[in-house]
């Protein structure tokens, strides 16, 4: 099971042709990596030195963590001696103490048949280990560190027990910047033959903030889905509602009298959670729409409550109705405020 685990995402270059992209695109070399520059060159002088520390690889989703460590996996070992040099646990592997005690263990104390060099077990998704493993592991790494080393991954650095922590040497993988991820899409919508507009590119960015994973999953699907790529395909493909839609969901809330005609208008568009997000988010920071901080206060206290309760798990419709009402409300706060 373990090794089929390795097969699946540490093979070299990867040539089938109905790959997901983000597999297909995934950097086979450090140099590979379009981020993160300063750490990439401080494990290459680990690794040139000879002296690699365990590591610990934290950040959001899609930022190259599980890219870089299998890199540095592939500068180190030739492939033949791949399997017997390198353990890949990832998410689909049990995370409780069994695992530990057992792959874990036999894998480090077993000695190496290449004398030279240092195993390395790769514990992806760290942070879904229960904590009894982590304590447990703690003292594999201990007991081992002659001839293995550990790098734990995990989106979350928090669930990483501080002994852990302190054993390892960090690195953040923060999100990507567009200037980052631009070039990169740019290479794959050239080697798809991809029709593009800027707007469509535009928005791809913005939807995946900083997580490339995301940004050519979203690419791949809406060029798949409607050939070209637009900002309109791009929203339509991932479920959000059009940027022309929240101005005029803004605008019956803001400027149309309550009626149901309003609340019939907005139940043609999915997503209400999004919408709602939106609406707030252009409440909030710029506030294009010109109310008194006091009553900018109130209608965003309103948004969120709505937004609380859709999240709990309530009927779409009947907070439709409530989102319409809170604008309405406000609008009756401006006037009263007024007189
Ligand atoms: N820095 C990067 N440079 C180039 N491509 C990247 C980079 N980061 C991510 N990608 C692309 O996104 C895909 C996912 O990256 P990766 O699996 O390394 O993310 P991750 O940080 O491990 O995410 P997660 O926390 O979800 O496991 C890669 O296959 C690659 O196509
Ligand atoms: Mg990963």
């Amino acid at each position: 099971q373990l090794t089929g685990n390795m097969a699946s995402t540490s093979k070299a270059p990867v040539q089938s042709r109905n790959l997901p992209w983000v597999e297909k695109y995934r950097p086979q070399t450090l140099d590979d990596l379009i981020s993160h520059k300063d750490i990439l060159s401080t494990i290459q002088r680990f690794i040139s030195e000879d002296k690699l520390p365990h590591l610990l690889f934290y950040g959001p989703p899609g930022t190259g963590k599980t890219s870089t460590i299998l890199a540095c996996a592939r500068q180190l070992y030739k492939d033949k001696e791949f399997n017997s040099m390198v353990l890949e646990l990832n998410a689909s592997d049990d995370r409780g103490i069994d695992v530990v005690r057992g792959p874990i263990l036999s894998f480090a104390s077993t000695r190496t048949i290449f004398k030279k060099g240092f195993k390395l077990v790769i514990l992806d998704e760290a942070d879904a280990m229960t904590q009894d493993a982590q304590n447990a592991l703690r003292r594999v790494i201990e007991k081992f560190t002659e001839n293995t080393r550990f790098c734990l991954i995990c989106n979350y650095l928090s669930k990483i027990i501080p002994a852990l922590q302190s054993r390892c040497t960090r690195f953040r993988f923060g999100p990507l910047s567009p200037d980052q991820m631009i070039p990169r899409l740019e290479h794959v919508i050239q080697q798809e033959s991809i029709d593009i507009s800027p707007d469509g590119m535009k928005a791809i960015v913005t939807l995946s903030s900083g997580d490339m994973r995301r940004s050519l999953n979203i690419l791949q699907s809406t060029s798949m889905a409607y050939g070209k790529v637009t900002e309109d395909t791009v929203y339509t493909c991932t479920g959000h509602p059009l940027r022309s839609d929240i101005a005029n969901i803004l605008d019956w809330c803001l400027n149309k009298d309550f009626t149901t005609a309003i609340v019939d208008n907005l139940l043609h568009f999915e997503n209400l959670a999004i919408i709602l997000y939106k609406i707030k988010s252009i409440c909030c920071p710029f506030f294009q729409v010109d109310f008194p901080p006091n009553i900018r206060m109130v209608l965003l206290i309103k948004l969120a409550d709505i937004e609380h309760r859709l999240a709990s798990g309530t009927n779409e419709k009947i907070q439709l109705s409530s989102m319409v009402a809170a604008f309405q409300a406000v609008r009756d706060l401006v006037v009263s405020e007024a007189s």
